[in-house]
């Protein structure tokens, strides 16, 4: 099993201290930064705008997972793209012409990744997996972090795998919710290429110590 890529998610960072937060990340074995854009209309929470954004994506010198919980996302593929976005992730909710956006994120030079809601099942993927360099697994309901992991992610997560496996798609394959040194070992045990953590990383007592145990479940 080879050693997970872990995104610790931004959302749960002090924004007092943001440059404290995310020096520590920079100095840490995290791979990515994950990024919640949220609009108050797709979920019931509002995190961060671009003004913020940018200043954030001055500061880390890892590369962007931007996961938009936005109705309309292909509104702001320049924006996202701007900020030095290395992946931005789609949820399979807001996009009526997914292809059209896939094919559009990827011609502005970013990794595509789809995201799926717990209630959506994995199968309404299986036309579009090829295209995909990521599938996002909400293990909670999107909007707020600090919530309980969903259980039948883990099923969803050996579904995904085998729709992968099976049609020779490169797609990673994220979960993001509730994850923590408990879930995240199963998740890894279940296949899962990389891990968001928010709470479990930004409430630890040690943050870069708390990505070296996730990194190395
Ligand atoms: C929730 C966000 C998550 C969130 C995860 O809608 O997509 O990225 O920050 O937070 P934890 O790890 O605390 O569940
Ligand atoms: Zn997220």
């Amino acid at each position: 099993m080879s050693k997970p890529i872990i995104a610790p998610s931004l959302l749960s960072a002090n924004f007092l201290n943001l440059r404290e937060d995310i020096d520590k990340i920079n100095s840490s074995e995290a791979d990515w930064l994950h990024v919640d854009i949220m609009d108050g209309v797709f979920v019931p929470n509002i995190s961060f705008g671009f003004p913020v954004l940018k200043q954030m994506a001055d500061l880390t010198t890892k590369p962007l997972d931007v996961h938009l919980m936005i109705v309309q996302p292909e509104k702001f593929i320049k924006e996202i793209k701007e900020l030095g976005t290395m992946m931005m992730n789609v949820h399979y909710e807001t996009c009526t012409h997914l292809h059209r956006v896939v094919q559009q994120i990827k011609d502005a030079g970013m990794k595509a990744g789809v995201t799926l809601n717990p209630a959506t099942p994995v199968v309404m993927l299986k036309d579009i997996i090829t295209e995909l360099d990521m599938v996002l697994l909400m293990s909670v309901n999107p909007g707020f972090g600090g919530q309980k992991f969903i259980p039948q992610t883990l099923n969803k997560l050996k579904e995904l795998r085998e729709l992968i496996d099976e049609t020779g798609s490169h797609a990673l394959i994220e979960v993001d919710g509730g994850v923590n040194l408990e879930t995240g070992k199963l998740l890894v045990e279940g296949g899962a290429d990389a891990l968001v953590a928010g709470n479990a990383v930004f409430k630890a007592p040690d943050m870069v110590q708390m990505i070296s145990q996730l990194k190395n479940l």
